[in-house]
Parts: C-alpha cells; structure tokens; sequence
C-alpha cells in the first residue's frame, strides 16, 4: 500500500536552483516528489530536474505540453531521457496529440492531463468558443485523454467525484489547491485540506505555498503528515 507521505508532491515554485535544491534539502526525509513547474524549468533548465534526481527523489515534470503531435511526441521522449517520473501535457490539444505523447512515453513514465485549469471559469471558455459548463468541458477531456491512454488527471479536488465515478479506480487523480486548515488561502478560491482531498479519492496532492512559504517548511510539512495520520 502507498504510504500517505508519498501521496505528497511538493511544488518548487521558485525562481532558482540554490533556493529549491535547499527546499529538498530540507524536506528529502519527510518527502519523496517534488514537482517542477514552468518558472523553475525556465530559469534552471533540464539541470535542476538532473539535480533533484541526483538526491534521490522523484520528479514531476510539470511543463503542460500543448503543440503539434510530432513536436510533443520529441519532448516526451526528452522527459524521458532526463528521467522524469511524471510528466503533465494539456488535454485541449486533442486526441492526436495526446495519442502522439502516450505513444512516445517510456520508462513507466506517467502522463498526466490538463483538462481545464483551475483558473479558468465559464467565461474563459466562452472566450475560447466553449459554450459549455466547465464541469462538462473537464469529463469530454478526460474522456478523451483516457480513450488515448493517459494515465491519469490534474484536477481541482473538487472534480474527483465526477472523475472517480467516470472513470474508477482506471486513472491516477492528481490534485492541487490544497491548504491546510491552518494555510493562507492566498489565491486558491475553491481548496480543500490534505485529508478532504485524500478522503476523496486523489492519488496525489501537490502542494506549494504553505510548504515553500513557511518560516519553516519541515514543521509545515510534519503537520501535514500528522493530521494525515490521525
Ligand atoms: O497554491 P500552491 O502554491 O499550493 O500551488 C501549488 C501548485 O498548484 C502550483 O504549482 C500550480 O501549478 C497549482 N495551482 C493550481 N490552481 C491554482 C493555483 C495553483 O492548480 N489556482
């Protein structure tokens, strides 16, 4: 059985590599994923993913890929290469694309699929053309990763209902706006708590800001796990 702890992705939303290799410092004996996301990637390059590898952890690439099929196809094969565990790629881009990014996967690397950010709300839909519910918009895109062989999801805890009882136990959910009960909402509207989102099906919960903005992030981090645990 997983252990709750390995259930917890850390989110390095930093700006360098010196403050998040200090981040896993930090955190490598109470934290085995970390996730890297856009602006960590782009100021550090694939060497902070080879850096955070070299300790030991796993790695998350979080890059959204959304591009023509081939040109995806080439990046998964980099992500494979640098060794990344998992890997995320936008579900909007459609099922040639996507089938082109499984197909291309290899060394158990898990894809994960972007449906709808957790930005996004109906008007932002209807902006793009979408004249739809956000809710209806997130299960055609699901519909269409799982068909192309995803394996799994990045949503917002709160669609991992509608997800669980779509799909069942067939795809991985990974969720993030998360806070503790005791976290600053800061920006994240619609959150749940580390146990709610647990208690409600998701295989990961990515989490930033109450960890990496924390005066300490090891106590936040033991907090966590001890409200998981009771
Ligand atoms: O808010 P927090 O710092 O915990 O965010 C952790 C991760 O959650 C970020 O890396 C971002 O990708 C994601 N996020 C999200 N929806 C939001 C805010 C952040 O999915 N509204």
């Amino acid at each position: 059985m997983t252990k709750v702890s390995d259930k917890i992705i850390v989110a390095l939303d930093v700006a360098t590599k010196e403050r998040a290799l200090d981040l896993v410092e930090q955190l490598h004996d109470q934290i085995s994923f970390f996730k890297i996301g856009l602006q960590l990637y782009t100021a550090e390059g694939p060497e902070i993913v080879r850096a955070v590898l070299s300790t030991g952890a796993k790695v998350w690439l979080d890059i959204k890929l959304h591009d023509i099929p081939n040109t995806v196809a080439r990046a998964v094969e980099s992500a494979n290469r640098l060794g990344a565990h998992m890997l995320t790629i936008h579900l909007s881009g459609g099922s040639e694309m996507i089938c082109a990014a499984t197909a291309a996967r290899a060394n158990n690397m898990t894809i994960l699929g972007v449906t709808v950010l957790t930005s996004a709300t109906e008007q932002t839909l209807s902006e793009i053309g979408i004249s739809d519910k956000v809710e209806n918009q997130v299960l055609r895109l699901a519909k269409l990763g799982v068909e192309a062989k995803i394996d799994g999801i990045v949503a917002s805890p709160h669609e991992i209902k509608i997800l669980r009882a779509e799909f069942g136990d067939k795809i991985r959910i990974a969720v993030q706006g998360i806070r503790p009960i005791w976290a600053e909402p800061g920006d994240q509207k619609r959150f749940m708590t580390p146990c709610q989102a647990i208690a409600a099906g998701a295989d990961y919960i990515g989490i930033g800001r109450p960890i990496t903005a924390h005066p300490n992030p090891r106590e936040a981090v033991a907090k966590i796990l001890d409200e998981l645990h009771t």
